[in-house]
């Protein structure tokens, strides 16, 4: 029963979850070159991609997540083909949302990272989109405002203390793990975190 009134009294932290059956790639949408990208290829960082590249990246961090692709997919028996286009339509979407939340804040989203799983059969999104699996970049300037400023040292703020009910102060959570503060600032998602 104290449980329950616990879970009462904090339900604006709690989340409705599914457990998933999780198909062991990642896929990638880039709107602009950056990262592993350019690294691979060599083109220019910043670059826009018309349209938007989708990639798929196994699970594994022995072999820190190297690409593959949908043959390689069917044939090693981790998703469908129909599992695969129905995460690729999806990611799409995904980007075309994202993309316009995004920009009407100030930021290009660069590029993101999604993973779906199994639910009744059925491909639906899994894991999480935060800026932990993302690029913003500054419309205007081209500022980087993503975990690429811890990754290049470019300085800024990881996290936020946030004042708790019981009048103590936590540090923000995995939402906000690694991203600076103004991304989430922008697009008013912080405050919707905040109790
Ligand atoms: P990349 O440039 O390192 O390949 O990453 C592309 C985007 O996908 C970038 O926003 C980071 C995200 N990503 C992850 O968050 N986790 C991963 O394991 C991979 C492969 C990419």
């Amino acid at each position: 029963y104290r449980l329950f009134k616990f879970f009462l009294k904090h339900n604006h932290y709690l989340s409705h979850l599914k457990k998933l059956t999780m198909i062991p790639v990642e896929c990638v949408i880039r709107n602009y070159a950056a990262g592993s990208l350019v690294r691979r290829l060599g083109v220019s960082e910043g670059q826009q991609l018309t349209p938007p590249t989708f990639e798929l990246f196994l699970k594994n961090d022995a072999l820190h997540d190297p690409m593959v692709n949908e043959s390689l997919a069917v044939s090693f028996g981790w998703a469908t083909a129909e599992q695969l286009a129905e995460m690729k339509r999806l990611t799409y979407k995904a980007n075309e949302v994202l993309s316009a939340l995004f920009d009407a804040a100030g930021m290009l989203l660069v590029d993101f990272k999604l993973e779906f799983g199994l639910f009744n059969g059925q491909i639906v999104l899994g894991d999480e989109f935060s800026p932990d699996g993302c690029r913003l970049w500054d419309k205007a300037t081209r500022k980087k405002l993503d975990k690429d400023r811890f990754r290049q040292g470019l300085g800024g703020e990881a996290f936020r203390r946030l004042p708790q009910p019981d009048g103590g102060v936590a540090l923000a959570g995995r939402v906000a793990a690694g991203a600076p503060i103004e991304a989430l600032d922008r697009t008013g998602l912080w405050g919707r975190l905040l109790p």
